[in-house]
């Protein structure tokens, strides 16, 4: 019986030393082959509780011998696998994992909101027309009627740009403060076309302004430094304000539903004659008075006139011929009315979770 289990010991101490494994299954069918409760050696210690006491003395340390070479050897063969290339590629992220969301980006409020005046007026034949935000006076206000001594040319409502030395010094280069110095420019050009050649020129004019506006204004829920604007501009032959209020009516209706009503109040801006400023009926209260239209049940969302016939011929353009209408409205002021935002602050701060609030598309 002995010289059996000396055999079996011999043999099973070859193969604890040949042991080889490419891969952890192949190392764990092993374990089960020697070590599991019916492996090789396990039975081995098995039949060794079967022996007379006087062999069981004889046979223990080397059976015990066998087992640590064993476990020892699986170790080490464990810890090789572990290093190896092959499984170092299977502890690399499985790419065929359903992947965690990606959070999506929204688009700012006040995108949309232009987005959406751009997209009701070109309905209409409007196109969009862009300029630069550094102008000089000439643009923003002179060709648009300002008298010379008018506020908003003095420093306190009006960004200037040039400084030597740190010191404001007299200059006509200013941010704009309004997007009308574009209008100045697509006249000026439109009005050159039609003198160069009348045949091609477009007959009509009809173009949206959006863009950031600059003032000088002290920073608060209510009004900033920054806004932005759209305006608009058709000029033809025969343009009345009637074509103006069925415009201004159409919009107010496609913004913010067929049911809105609009009022028109007289108003004074330099470049337009006669001027008015529009209301629209209170969405919240249905015209009835509120806290937001502080009862009035009117909520007012823009500029408009008839463009004054001196900012016409200052363009180029013959007054005699031609007339036409202008509007502008705060995209700030719209998007407050549609979101109800209630600090200005909030559109320029960043804030993701203000943000995140808008859908993107
Ligand atoms: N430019 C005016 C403003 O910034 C708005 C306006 C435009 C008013 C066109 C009338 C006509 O306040």
């Amino acid at each position: 019986m002995s010289e059996l289990l000396k055999d079996k010991i011999a043999k099973l101490n070859a193969d604890a030393l040949a042991l080889q494994a490419k891969s952890s299954a192949e190392l764990e069918v092993l374990r089960q082959k020697y070590l599991s409760k019916k492996g090789e050696v396990s039975l081995l210690f098995d039949e060794f509780k079967t022996f007379p006491k006087e062999e069981k003395a004889q046979w223990g340390a080397p059976l015990n011998q066998l087992k640590r070479l064993f476990e020892t050897r699986m170790q080490e063969l464990k810890d090789q696998l572990a290093d190896s290339p092959a499984n170092r590629l299977n502890d690399a992220p499985d790419l065929t994992r359903t992947p965690d969301p990606i959070a999506l980006g929204t688009r700012h409020p006040l995108s949309l909101v232009r987005e959406q005046i751009i997209d009701i007026f070109s309905r209409i034949g409007f196109t969009v027309a862009d300029g630069p935000e550094v102008e000089d006076d000439k643009h923003v206000f002179g060709m648009l009627n300002f008298a010379p001594e008018h506020p908003a040319r003095d420093m306190q409502d009006t960004f200037f740009v040039e400084k030597e030395n740190g010191i404001q010094k007299p200059t006509d280069i200013l941010l704009r403060t309004h997007t009308s110095s574009v209008q100045t420019r697509v006249m000026t050009a439109w009005s050159k076309a039609l003198n160069n050649d009348p045949e091609n020129a477009p007959h009509s004019l009809r173009v949206l302004c959006p863009g950031r506006v600059f003032r000088n204004e002290a920073i608060s829920a209510r009004a900033h430094c920054f806004f932005h604007q759209v305006e608009g501009l058709y000029i033809d032959k025969n343009v009345s304000f009637a074509d103006l209020r069925q415009a201004l009516l159409y919009f107010a209706k496609e913004m913010f539903g067929p049911e809105t009503q609009i009022r028109l109040r007289p108003s004074y801006f330099p470049f337009t004659e006669p001027s008015a400023e529009m209301d629209i009926s209170c969405d919240l209260c249905g015209g009835k008075g509120c806290a937001f239209c502080k009862g009035t049940g009117w909520v007012e969302i823009l500029g408009c006139g008839m463009v004054d016939p001196n900012v016409l011929e200052s363009c180029g353009i013959d007054s005699n011929v031609y007339t036409g209408y202008a509007f502008g409205l705060g995209v700030e002021r719209i998007a407050n009315l549609k979101y109800r935002v209630k600090d200005l602050r909030l559109f320029s701060e960043n804030d993701v979770r203000f943000l995140e609030q808008f859908q993107s598309c």
